[in-house]
């Protein structure tokens, strides 16, 4: 047996073993192809469903017969287009910053953002469910990290009080949490930053097209747009495209530019996804009527399967975790969903907490009532066994 054996049965004993399945042809109403069978998608980050719009893909087409289909280097080198450019000017314009810098992928843009930004002299203040790649940030930075319990403000002050000696301090929260669906309480965040003198950095993956009047994200939602120093946020999600941004102060977004280990020695982003995320946020910003509908079928759902008598995480987002609680409850529900038509992975440690495994079902502006009743009939039927 090879070592990497060794690790695997490791892993299989823990009912941790992780396998692909074949996810094909994204329908523009709910349905997509999973390992060659029709399924109802309950687990795409897809929340506005723009990734099979069909002007996302026209704008795709146009812009590589352009330009190509790859980029041929890094920004600072061959691979900048005006395309690049623009979509920087609308993301900035879209979160109200100065400025905007792309990069391949949200998690590049928040490696490269705690890496560049944080040196030895300073801290990150941590929200503990933070996404994977933040905590991967946060280890890779040169500066120290001192994690607050979830959302917890009176944690978060007494953390800031005992890193008053350090040169600078940064404040780093997801918008939306991406496994619990809930919204971090950025009021007192921005408060306790401006007292103690902290920057504050939201990740808003999950909020950007869903939280928000226009769906500019959650300091849009609380009203705080102007307050928040570092905007992270994908395109990868509600945008339907690729790729990651920091938005800010222009000097933020130059240093980057400057200094961003992941912007410098990476290839950029494909004309074809830069074009297809320019259309995007036209869409986001127009479009009210999917964002109205994605919150109404979200909160239905939300109600039906809590009356249900499931215990249900999250609220004012798309994202509902329905808790099972160890790694088998949830295989086994996710697999009884999957034998009545209805894609919803298990989410099993390391990703979530052990004791904490769960569905995590995401709703989309296109699921039609029909799909939503569906579920609900679904879940009802495992209840009552
Ligand atoms: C909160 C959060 N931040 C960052 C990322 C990384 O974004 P991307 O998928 O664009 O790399 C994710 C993706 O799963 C996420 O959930």
């Amino acid at each position: 047996m090879t070592i990497w054996e060794q690790e695997l049965d490791s892993i299989k004993n823990e009912g941790l073993y992780r396998q692909l399945k074949l996810v094909e042809i994204i329908g523009d109403e709910g349905y997509a192809m999973v390992n060659g069978q029709s399924m109802l998608m309950f687990a795409s980050n897809n929340y506005l469903g723009l990734a099979s719009d069909h002007r996302l893909i026209r704008a795709s087409i146009e812009a590589t017969n352009q330009l190509g289909t790859g980029s041929t280097g890094s920004r600072l080198t061959t691979g900048n287009t005006s395309l690049h450019e623009k979509l920087e000017e609308r993301i900035a314009s879209f979160k109200e910053t100065e400025a905007a810098i792309l990069f391949n992928t949200g998690y590049m843009a928040n490696i490269a953002a705690l890496t560049t930004l944080v040196g030895k002299e300073d801290v990150i203040l941590s929200d503990e469910w933070n996404h994977a790649c933040i905590i991967d940030g946060c280890r890779l930075s040169r500066g120290q990290t001192m994690v607050y319990r979830h959302a917890d403000l009176e944690d978060l002050e007494s953390k800031l009080k005992e890193a008053d000696h350090f040169r600078r301090r940064l404040i780093v929260t997801d918008g939306v949490f991406s496994m619990d669906g809930d919204i971090a309480p950025l009021p007192g965040i921005i408060e306790l930053a401006k007292r103690y003198n902290a920057l504050v950095m939201v990740d808003d993956a999950h909020a950007t097209g869903v939280l928000g009047k226009d769906g500019r994200g959650t300091a849009e939602y609380f009203g705080l747009t102007g307050e928040v120093d570092i905007h992270m946020g994908t395109l990868s999600k509600a945008m339907g495209a690729e790729g990651g941004y920091i938005a800010g102060s222009r000097s933020l977004v130059d240093y980057l530019m400057n200094r961003a280990r992941p912007f410098i020695y990476s290839t950029s982003l494909p004309p074809g996804v830069v074009a297809s995320a320019l259309t995007a946020i036209d869409i986001i910003k127009s479009e009210h009527v999917r964002r109205v509908r994605l919150h109404y079928i979200s909160e239905r759902l939300r109600q039906a399967l809590t009356a249900l008598g499931y215990h249900v995480l999250g609220g004012q987002t798309p994202i509902l975790s329905v808790m099972s609680g160890q790694v088998d409850e949830a295989m086994k529900l996710s697999q009884a969903l999957y034998e009545n038509g209805i894609f919803a992975p298990a989410i099993r440690p390391p990703t979530v907490p052990v004791g904490t495994s769960r569905i995590r079902l995401t709703v989309m502006a296109t699921h039609q009532d029909k799909h939503i009743d569906q579920v609900i009939q679904v879940f009802k039927k495992l209840a009552a066994k």
